[in-house]
């Protein structure tokens, strides 16, 4: 797959103009736009049309979805009718899906957020195994793939593991993606566009090492060109 169909823009904006500035800017770089929380709160369901007018050939809706059964299953409805390519919710819950088709939406569960790490899961109570994020991104990518959900979300440093569990048809979604000179700003489980796709991801998510570049456009010429590096060419960072 080429590098501009596997690397996802997080549209972490507010404004449908910066939205759309954004989307016709990177268009031919990015295949995938990301609609966040902070975009489609401020701007509501019409962001996505406008998003995909801008150029975006797919859009990726980041709902993070998380609440009971029937309002889970009535949200998503919503959302895969607003005609998005893929859509989040946290993996927890992803059972209630068992057996309800989204298509052609793709629902991807989030296992462990990157912005997380061990004393994180501590702090929320999670204890022994399961307060380290891969063996909980492990369990959670397991009812993911019980629920039937095309792919899960990860870091790319349990990409491997979560490739393993979900087969090779599965996509491998990995956001907390840097190159060695960026920093990690308030994600955790930081890996390089090589270690990730090496590992086995299908998809890489980018936001503000773009977003905040001084030049946004060879920034994100950068990200497509390391993920067409061989890995080991690529620094280490963690
Ligand atoms: O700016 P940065 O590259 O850190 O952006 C990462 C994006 O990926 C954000 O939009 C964030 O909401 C999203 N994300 C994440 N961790 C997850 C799922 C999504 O950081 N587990």
């Amino acid at each position: 797959m080429a590098a501009e169909k596997r690397l996802i823009l997080a549209l972490d904006v507010s404004g449908s103009a910066e939205a759309a500035r954004w989307t016709r800017l990177l268009g031919g770089e990015i295949g995938v736009f990301k609609i966040g929380l902070e975009l489609f709160i401020s701007q509501g369901p019409k962001i996505i049309k406008e998003v995909r007018q801008a150029g975006a050939e797919a859009i990726f809706l980041d709902l993070k979805l998380h609440d009971i059964p029937a309002t889970m299953r009535a949200a998503a409805r919503q959302a895969a009718d607003l005609g998005v390519d893929f859509l989040t919710c946290h993996c927890e819950q992803t059972d209630i899906f068992t057996g309800m088709d989204l298509a052609p939406t793709r629902l991807l569960g989030i296992t462990v957020l990157t912005s997380l790490e061990d004393r994180d899961l501590e702090r929320q109570g999670y204890s022994g195994d399961l307060s380290r994020p891969l063996a909980l991104a492990r369990r959670r990518a397991q009812l993911a793939l019980e629920a039937g959900c095309q792919g899960i979300v990860c870091s790319g440093h349990e990409a491997g593991s979560m490739r393993r569990i979900m087969g090779p048809e599965a996509l491998i979604v990995c956001p907390g993606i840097r190159l060695s000179q960026d920093g990690p700003d308030d994600q955790k489980r930081i890996a390089t566009p090589g270690q990730a796709l090496a590992a086995g991801a299908s998809h890489l998510v980018v936001g503000r090492p773009i977003l905040r570049a001084r030049d946004p456009l060879a920034a994100a010429r950068d990200f497509a060109k390391a993920m067409q590096a061989p890995a080991p060419l690529l620094a280490t960072i963690c």
